[in-house]
């Protein structure tokens, strides 16, 4: 099969195509990835020489025409994207540009060249969030309610893919996950910013009082979903998660055990104007096809603390100048 992944070198889309080649080494590779902040073009060194990897720009009309007029794709995975909610509040217009008009211009395109099938990467913040106490879990069929400029350019994207699909012989899969966590993570994102700040051993900023809720998925996990969604799912959306949701408090105290220090190395800054609360989801669906995330957030953890202790210099390239100027906006160090 002929597989499309935009967006493989950053976070996620590294840890995918890893996982892809080693499960279905059979397939045919193609990357795109513009290469932001996020992107690192060396987090595939091992494996460049079996991917055909492309630096493009999912919003370049041209470029991806003629990529998609060559190429003859079965499957196009979507993963590019600005991701973090920080910097969605700094400048959303990157956030519209990439999230929603290259996706529409992704899935425009996979229509015109018969494309079997699209995955669109969403995420669980569409669904906005939940009272710290609500046992609720978002079920696929509710209602998006997203409150940040990034989470709302995902929900474009969402429902861009279903009405632009609808009425047409494209099969559209629409992930959406809770946070990950594991190697290649940019550093601004909580899991790798607590590692590196504890590795230089400095404290960890934490927004308002810490008892926000997210349910953290190792990226593994994730991936396997998605790879089993783009394979065997039947088109539709399917919320994907650990199922554990726990406060940042609670995952900071847990990381901080595994450094040996205690909660001084915490300090609490001043929280955003808009930051939600609990997010959790009920994902009967995809269990319904036998996944079920294996990792362990304690074994999840240790493999992404021994991942970073063993790759120091990824964490001391990111940071260059635009991570730390970007750190003292955000948390006023
Ligand atoms: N990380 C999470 O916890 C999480 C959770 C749920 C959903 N998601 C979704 O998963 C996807 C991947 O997230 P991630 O954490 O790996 O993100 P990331 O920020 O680590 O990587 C995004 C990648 O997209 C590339 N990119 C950005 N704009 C581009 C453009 N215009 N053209 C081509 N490439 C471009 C970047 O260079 C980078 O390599 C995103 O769609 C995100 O919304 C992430």
């Amino acid at each position: 099969m002929k597989i499309l992944v935009t967006g493989a070198c950053g976070f996620i889309g590294s840890n995918f195509i890893h996982y892809l080649l080693d499960s279905h080494p059979e397939d045919n590779y193609t990357i795109v990835d513009k290469l932001t902040y996020a992107g690192d073009i060396h987090n595939l060194d091992d494996i460049k020489e079996k991917l055909d990897i492309r630096i493009a720009d999912i919003t370049d009309e041209k470029t991806m025409e003629e990529l998609f007029y060559k190429k003859d794709f079965d499957i196009v995975v979507n993963m590019a994207a600005e991701t973090h909610v920080d910097r969605s509040f700094i400048d959303e217009e990157p956030f519209f540009r990439t999230n929603v008009l290259g996706t529409t211009n992704l899935i425009k395109l996979a229509k015109k060249y018969h494309v079997r099938r699209f995955v669109q990467i969403s995420t669980d913040e569409v669904y906005g969030d939940l009272a710290l106490d609500s046992d609720y879990r978002y079920k696929e069929t509710d209602r998006l309610a997203p409150s940040n400029p990034y989470s709302i350019s995902k929900a474009m994207a969402d429902l861009l893919c279903l009405s632009l699909s609808k009425g047409s012989e494209l099969e559209l899969i629409i992930t959406r996950s809770t946070n990950n966590y594991g190697p290649y993570q940019y550093p601004e994102k909580l899991i790798p910013l607590a590692i590196d700040r504890l590795l230089s051993d400095k404290k960890i900023p934490v927004y308002g009082d810490g008892r926000n809720m997210r349910d953290w998925i190792y990226v593994l996990d994730n991936v396997r979903a998605i790879d089993l969604l783009m394979r065997k799912g039947t088109p539709g959306i399917y919320n994907i998660a650990y199922g554990h949701p726990i406060s940042n408090l609670e995952l900071l105290t847990d990381l901080l055990r595994s450094f040996d220090k205690d909660e001084s190395y915490i300090t609490f800054v001043k929280d955003r104007k808009v930051h939600d609360l609990r997010y959790a989801l009920d994902v009967s669906k995809i269990e319904s096809l036998g996944f079920d995330a294996k990792i362990t957030l304690k074994e999840g953890l240790k493999k992404t603390v021994d991942w970073y202790k063993a790759h120091r210099s990824y964490l001391e390239v990111k940071k260059d100048r635009a991570y730390n100027d970007y750190l003292k906006k955000v948390y006023e160090e």
